[in-house]
């Protein structure tokens, strides 16, 4: 089986930006241990970040055929991006939305997910366990 994680803008900044939000674990640290947990559960992983919509849009039309499962935290795209939403929809590739913070008690703007409808399921608030999460659910998901 073969995950990629997605993660969008500013999460490379994780670790400096709002910690008392996000945390103080870096990006680096996070990729780490997407990478070990993967590794124990016998699952191949790729994690990719970027800041740019369009860069994000071109990894998941790459994943198109090579991945079995995408796990993704689109940031601040989360809710500004129907591009996101259509680009998930068009692999059709079994999709978990992650978010560290637990958006559902912050701003409202951060209340619409666009990338909703094509997930399967949403964890939030969970900090970078979520991410692990995640690939718990792809698993049980993708050996149905
Ligand atoms: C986030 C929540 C978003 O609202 C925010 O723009 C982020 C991170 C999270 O992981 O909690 O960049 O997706």
């Amino acid at each position: 089986m073969n995950i990629l994680v997605i993660n969008g803008p500013n999460l490379n900044m994780l670790g400096i930006r709002e910690p008392d939000i996000y945390g103080k674990e870096t990006y680096g640290t996070l990729i780490n241990k997407i990478e070990d947990y993967a590794e124990s559960k016998g699952v191949a992983v790729k994690c990719y970040q970027s800041n740019h919509e369009g860069d994000l849009v071109d990894n998941i039309q790459f994943a198109y055929g090579v991945f079995d499962g995408i796990v993704i935290n689109p940031g601040a795209y989360t809710h500004t991006s129907i591009a996101l939403l259509d680009a998930l929809k068009a692999v059709g590739i079994p999709t978990v939305e992650v978010h560290i913070s637990d958006v559902s008690s912050r701003e409202d703007f951060r209340q619409i997910s666009y990338i909703r409808q094509a997930c399967f399921k949403t964890i939030t608030g969970k900090g970078t366990d979520g991410y692990l999460e995640a690939i718990d659910a792809l698993i049980e998901k993708v050996n149905k």
